[in-house]
């Protein structure tokens, strides 16, 4: 396709928000991306999204508007959830959450005995730990140093243990994140932390000064305790996937203060207005989706690789893993009939240089087909002697090595041995988007994550799915519920459970020394 046609990285490419994709070397024709397309308009993928972005009840199981590109709209501009505008709402949010912010920074909030608060403990799982925790890392350079941000998600006890290890209580804030504010891995680490600050500071009236929640449930926030002046709000029309841009960024915006944080809105707006108004053929998002879509029903591909050349967004493929599979895992359409076609695809990924040391090898002369999206950034932020120019070679070449591999003819021609040929040839032809922006700014990763929303949308329009709901996960955790007493100290309890659930509760218990 390259040889035949000089222009092709041209046409199968495009600017958007500061984001520049090249998704040339995917097997497409032009004739595949006009069948795409013609399967856009099919199955109303515009009209899906002028739906949703008129606060239509798009998520239907739910019976839920989804407006989570309101949370990131300017002043001034007009998002209808129920007829009513909520972007003044949205903005008192925001400036209450910078005023807070700012006070935290200054050192004017202060913790009970008097000392300035150094610490900030993130208490939250899923949407609410997932977005803020991979946001931190990825603006680490743009965050106040002097403050220490950790995050506690797991049940674990260990997860507590670490994030507050040789941290000062005194010293400390909890931002106790939960958008229902009943799942239970939150509030019990989230008691643990009241614990936690009660053993040292003595005083349950000095809890206000250590604790502020982030939830849609102010009734629950208050009866934990926690004072509704000390709560910033969101709405029921944000999922928890969706939520890094709505009050549950607020760690975010402590870290790196209001302008960073509004720049990062900026981005996400950026490429929200993109998406909204770029003819499908120009649209970045919806082609995204497209060629996920393309491999994943056309291909038989399982899998979907993102792999960022960029340290710092280490935890961007475990933010998307929530954000397409709990979206897009989905066995029934909008009316709830069974799909006879594949949905999401598994989402992983670790950052390049890193992966290419460890399970690239498969992706080049594997027997599975596995598309991938190459993130890197131009200009570095950590600028060491020459070091950035070595890691987006890598990038550029891996794209280049995955598409044209290497034929028998041309390692002849280099004299390799003709035993070793067949192990060293590389068929190529493997899919990648390579997904360039100028530097890893918060402007730059709001577009980066809008623009992975918006293909998430597109995929989901495509299989006329609900990708708003997480039905899913709730068998788990009911049974889960059910077992947590089993486990108590105390008589062994009837188990009616099945044979191996019966007996991994008993050597559980046995192992524990319960009887
Ligand atoms: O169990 C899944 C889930 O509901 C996610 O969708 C959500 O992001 C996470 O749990 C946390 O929920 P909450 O913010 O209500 O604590």
């Amino acid at each position: 396709q390259f040889a035949d046609d000089p222009k092709r990285s041209e046409r199968f490419s495009l600017e958007a928000a500061g984001l520049f994709l090249d998704y040339s070397k995917n097997r497409i024709t032009d004739e595949t991306i006009r069948l795409l397309l013609d399967l856009a308009r099919a199955r109303k993928v515009a009209e899906r999204r002028d739906a949703m972005f008129a606060g239509e009840k798009i998520n239907v199981s739910e019976g839920r508007a989804v407006l989570h590109v309101a949370l990131r709209a300017e002043r001034g501009e007009r998002y209808l959830a129920d007829g009513k505008d909520v972007v003044p709402d949205v903005h008192a949010v925001l400036d209450q959450m910078a005023a807070f912010s700012d006070q935290v920074r200054s050192g004017a909030w202060k913790g009970h005995s008097g000392k300035r608060i150094r610490n900030i403990i993130n208490v939250g799982i899923g949407g609410s730990y997932l977005g803020p925790e991979m946001a931190f890392r990825a603006l680490r350079t743009f965050a106040d140093p002097s403050l220490t941000v950790r995050f506690v998600a797991n049940v674990d006890g260990a997860d507590f243990a670490k994030a507050t290890q040789g941290l000062d209580p005194h010293e400390t804030l909890f931002i106790i994140a939960s958008k229902t504010f009943t799942t239970l891995e939150t509030m019990t680490n989230a008691a643990a932390a009241r614990k936690w600050v009660l053993d040292a500071i003595r005083a349950e009236q000095g809890i206000a000064r250590h604790f502020v929640a982030l939830s849609t449930n102010a009734e629950a926030v208050r009866a934990f305790g926690i004072d509704a002046a000390n709560m910033f709000g969101f709405w029921d029309w944000v999922g928890g996937r969706y939520s890094m841009d709505s009050a549950i960024g607020l760690s975010t915006m402590i870290a790196v203060g209001p302008d960073n944080f509004r720049a990062l809105l900026a981005g996400f707006h950026a490429m929200d207005q993109h998406f909204r108004t770029a003819p499908l053929e120009r649209n970045m998002p919806a082609l995204m989706g497209l060629l996920t879509v393309w491999y994943n029903n056309f291909f038989g591909a399982q899998t979907l690789g993102v792999m960022p050349y960029a340290a710092d967004l280490a935890r961007f493929p475990a933010y998307l893993q929530q954000l397409q599979m709990e979206s897009n895992g989905k066995h029934v359409d909008l009316a709830g009939k069974p799909l006879d076609v594949q949905t999401g695809p598994v989402i992983w990924g670790e950052p390049g240089t890193d992966g290419q040391h460890s399970f690239y090898q498969l992706i080049h002369q594997g027997t599975k087909l596995i598309p991938c999206d190459l993130i890197g950034f131009c200009r570095p932020l950590s600028p060491l002697a020459d070091q950035h120019d070595l890691l987006m070679a890598n990038l550029i070449a891996q794209a280049e090595a995955l598409a044209f591999g290497k034929t028998a003819e041309e390692l002849a021609a280099e004299g390799s041995h003709p035993a070793q040929t067949p192990f060293r040839v590389c068929e190529g032809n493997r899919p990648t988007n390579v997904i360039l922006a100028e530097q890893l700014t918060p402007h730059a990763l709001g577009g980066l994550v809008a623009l992975y929303e918006h293909s998430v949308f597109t995929q989901g329009a495509i299989w006329g799915i609900d990708s708003f709901d997480q039905w899913g996960v709730e068998l788990g955790k009911a049974l889960a519920k059910r077992i947590i007493p089993e486990l108590a100290h105390g008589a062994e309890p009837a188990l009616a459970h099945d044979s191996s659930t019966n007996a991994l509760i008993r050597r559980y218990r046995s192992l524990r020394g319960m009887a």
